[in-house]
């Protein structure tokens, strides 16, 4: 088989580039301990209300923080309003029972998909108190715009 010069050169910029290419990748996999995502936990969506902790979802304090769980379904949050302590660590775990979902609190940095089967946690501190809005920002059925909830923190 005949190669055209240029041919040859292109193919080997190449080959050449995809090696470089995947000799960077692999190096700084390695040197900096890249591993797949661990911890991740998990719920069958069958059986979420029987299962601790989301056969009694809400808040939970535990002294130091608070713990909170949330299972969200087509179209609502339960529970569907919870108050949470000002200036306190508070963990929430959220899993839905049905289809994709969000659990997004507006003015703050806490917004998690929800996938059937697994369980989303985030971690925020209120340091103002007033009313916040949860809602949903994944597109989840013809009753999608009313999903939301209502997180009050008082000081
Ligand atoms: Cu749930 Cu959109």
């Amino acid at each position: 088989m005949h190669l055209h010069r240029y041919e040859k050169i292109w193919l080997s910029f190449g080959i050449t580039s995809l090696i470089v290419f995947l000799a960077v990748l692999a190096f700084t996999a390695f040197a900096e301990g890249h591993t797949p995502p661990g911890g991740i936990l998990t719920v069958s969506p069958e059986s979420v209300d029987q299962v601790p902790p989301f056969n009694a979802p809400g808040v939970y304090d535990r002294g130091d923080y608070v713990d909170v769980y949330i299972v969200g379904q087509i179209f609502s949050y339960n529970p569907n309003r919870i108050e949470l302590p000002l200036g306190k660590p508070v963990h929430f775990y959220v899993t839905t029972k049905d289809v994709v979902h969000s659990f997004t609190i507006i003015d703050t940095t806490v917004n998690m998909m929800l996938i059937p089967g697994y369980v989303n946690s985030a971690t925020y501190t209120f340091e103002k108190p007033g009313s916040y809005l949860v809602l949903c920002n994944e597109y989840c059925g013809a009753g999608h715009q009313l999903m939301q909830m209502e997180v009050e923190v008082k000081g």
